[in-house]
Order: structure tokens, then C-alpha cells, then sequence
């Protein structure tokens, strides 16, 4: 079993940083799209065999260090009762969001078993037949509370804002209740087999210092301190004004975009705190000598320890198979 992420997390000596992609699996890979054709996305989630199975084509293609199970972060909103659909230029959309605390009552607290079994499914379809470790991942309550208000992606969050600012107390409520289907969906997933977790804030870096410590942060604090057995990462995106906040949430390494140079980041959290990222997706559309020059770039600036490589933020449906296998050679090169 390569173990090279485990002993990055634990910030023990590696001749290289461990090397991983978000959204690896996804619609820059040919296989990938034909396996897709012809299932909606929701339904694809929650088929063990078709999730496996695109889990395992980017593993064929590139050397990475490590696989994440093939699921989305809103299957447990859906869960929950919520109407989610992806649409084909929307991306996904809640038919029916919460815009009002009397909508609270309709949300049904989800069991792992009866309610989400098939992410679990394909977990120990998956670990036989991977020799890296498997993540496990979930949406952070803040970014899950997001998609449920907003109805969807919404750049602006006018309306998870307004029901935070109007109704804070049944907001903070929506939040515990979120980190609690959290808990217990990252908690099975490692029971299941998975060696890590990573928690996704896509959306908290849109709030003001204060708003993140007082709404984001607690929730996420709290699925860190109940969440046993395996390393849990956080990954918040535009976290460069929150950076001060991030130390006391208690996850075991921090995941960062591009918009922030991961020596600064580690002055912040302390050099001893292991780091993810954080190459622009984008510059893998550039050419070779860019990409592999931005690579070394940001391994030096994360330093010898404790630094797993990732892009800061997943793979987008253009990137060209070319920059993605440059950049996997380029860290696999690298010595200390
Ligand atoms: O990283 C991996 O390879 C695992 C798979 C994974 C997906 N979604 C598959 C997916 C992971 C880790 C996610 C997490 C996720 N989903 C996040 C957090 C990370 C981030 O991107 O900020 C968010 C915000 C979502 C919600 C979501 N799902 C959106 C906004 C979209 C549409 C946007 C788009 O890229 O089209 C999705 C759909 C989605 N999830 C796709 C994939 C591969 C594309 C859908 C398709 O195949 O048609």
C-alpha cells in the first residue's frame, strides 16, 4: 500500500509530496463521459458499480498517490427530502429551497443505512482494488446550508445571507443540524474503509471575518471534534481572509486555492500543520514548461513537510489529459 499521504498528514520526512486532484474523476476524461452517457447524475451517484468504476479511470491514467470515492456533496441535502436535480447549464438545482425557518420542518433527519447506502457500497466495492488510500468526503455544514437556501450555485449568497442575518438563531439551528448528518455520514465512510475525510466549505469564503467565526467555523469545529478514526482536511475556497480562523477548527490539514501562497498560509497556521494545494486548475490548460515550472513553485513554497500537492480547486471539464499527466510527472519527479 503506498502510504506516502499518511506520512505527509502525520508531517513525517518524504522524498516527495504525495500527489491527488479534486475532481479527478470527472468530464475531462473521455472514459468518463461514456460511462456517464445516458444515466442523470443523482442516479450515477448513488450506483455503486458506476461510481467505482469512474473512481478507478484517472488511477489508470496518472501515478496519483491517493483516490476519492465518486459521490457529490448533495446527495445528503437530497436526502433529507430536498428536490435536487442537476440541469445540464445550471448545474444543481433544489426545486423547493429553504427560504423561511417554517421550512425547517420539512427537512428529515437522514440515516447513513436506510437513507445514503450506496456511497457506502461503493466504498468497499473500491477497497479491494485500490493500492492508495481512499478519501471520504462531505459537504461543510455552511456550504451545504448554501446550496439548501440558494436553491443552487449562487456567486452573490444574497439569500443564505438574508435568512442568516434575519433568523441567526434558527440558521445557527440548521447548522448543528447539518454538522450532525455530517458526523455521522464521514464516521460511517471510514468505518466503510475510506483512510481520510475532507470536509468542503466551497462557499463560507464568501462571508466577512466575523460572519465565518460566528456561523461557518463552529459547525465545521464541530463535525472535526466528533469525526473518529481517520485524518479530516478541510477545504475552504478564498480562504485568505479567514486564514487567522481556520487554526481553531481542528481538522488534521488545511486545503487552499490558488489565491493564496502556501508560505504565508503556513507563517498563519504554524509549520507544523500540514497544508493541501494549490495549483490553478487553470494553468494546466497551459504550456508544459508553465505547468511544470508552477508546479515546483508551489512545492517550494509548501516546503519539505507536511504538504500533499492538489490543485485549488477541481478539475474543470476542458482541462487538457496532457497538463494533468505534466503536472503528476512533475511532482513525481521532484526530490528533497
Ligand atoms: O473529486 C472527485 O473526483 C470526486 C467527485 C466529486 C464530485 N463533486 C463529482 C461531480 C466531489 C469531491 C464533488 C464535490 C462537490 N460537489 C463540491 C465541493 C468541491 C467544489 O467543487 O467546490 C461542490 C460545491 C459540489 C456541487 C456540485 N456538483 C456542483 C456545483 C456541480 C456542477 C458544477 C459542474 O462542474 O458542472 C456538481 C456536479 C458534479 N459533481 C460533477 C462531478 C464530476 C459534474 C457532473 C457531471 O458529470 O455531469
Amino acid at each position: 500500500m503506498n502510504d506516502l499521504l499518511l506520512r505527509a498528514l502525520r508531517s513525517e520526512p518524504v522524498e516527495r509530496p504525495p500527489v491527488w486532484f479534486m475532481r479527478q474523476a470527472g468530464r475531462y476524461l473521455p472514459e468518463y463521459l461514456q460511462t456517464r452517457s445516458g444515466t442523470d447524475f443523482l442516479t450515477f451517484c448513488r450506483s455503486p458499480e458506476l461510481a467505482a468504476e469512474v473512481t478507478l479511470q484517472p488511477l489508470r491514467r496518472f501515478p496519483f498517490d491517493a483516490s476519492i470515492v465518486f459521490n457529490d456533496i448533495l446527495v445528503p441535502p437530497a436526502a433529507m427530502g430536498l428536490d435536487l436535480r442537476f440541469e445540464d447549464k445550471r448545474g444543481p438545482v433544489f426545486r423547493d429551497p429553504i427560504r423561511h425557518p417554517s421550512d425547517l420542518a420539512r427537512l428529515k433527519i437522514p440515516s447513513v443505512q436506510r437513507d445514503m447506502p450506496e456511497v457506502l457500497e461503493t466504498i468497499r466495492l473500491l477497497i479491494p482494488q485500490l493500492d492508495v488510500p481512499l478519501f471520504g468526503f462531505a459537504g461543510a455544514p455552511f456550504t451545504l446550508a448554501a446550496y439548501m437556501i440558494e436553491g443552487g450555485g449562487a456567486k452573490e449568497l444574497e439569500n443564505v445571507k438574508g435568512f442568516m442575518w434575519r433568523y441567526p438563531e434558527e440558521f445557527s439551528r440548521l447548522l448543528t443540524l447539518l454538522s450532525d448528518v455530517v458526523i455521522d455520514y464521514l464516521n460511517a465512510q471510514i468505518e466503510a474503509g475510506c483512510a481520510a475525510v475532507q470536509l468542503f466549505d466551497t462557499w463560507a469564503g464568501g462571508l466577512d471575518p466575523q460572519d465565518y467565526a460566528r456561523f461557518a467555523a463552529p459547525a465545521a469545529r464541530r463535525v472535526f471534534e466528533q469525526v473518529k478514526g481517520a485524518p479530516a482536511l478541510y477545504y475552504c475556497r478564498d480562504s485568505a481572509a479567514v486564514l487567522p480562523a481556520l487554526k481553531g477548527l481542528g481538522a488534521d490539514a488545511y486545503a487552499f486555492d490558488w489565491r493564496i501562497d502556501l508560505g504565508t498560509a503556513r507563517a498563519v497556521l504554524g509549520t507544523d500543520v500540514p497544508v493541501m494545494g494549490n495549483l490553478d486548475p487553470v494553468a494546466l490548460y497551459g504550456p508544459e514548461e508553465v505547468i511544470r515550472e508552477k508546479v515546483r513553485e508551489v512545492i517550494q513554497r509548501a516546503g519539505p513537510t507536511g504538504h500533499i500537492f492538489n490543485i485549488g480547486h477541481g478539475l474543470t471539464p476542458g482541462t487538457p489529459v496532457e497538463g494533468v499527466a505534466a503536472a503528476v510527472d512533475e511532482v513525481r519527479r521532484w526530490r528533497w
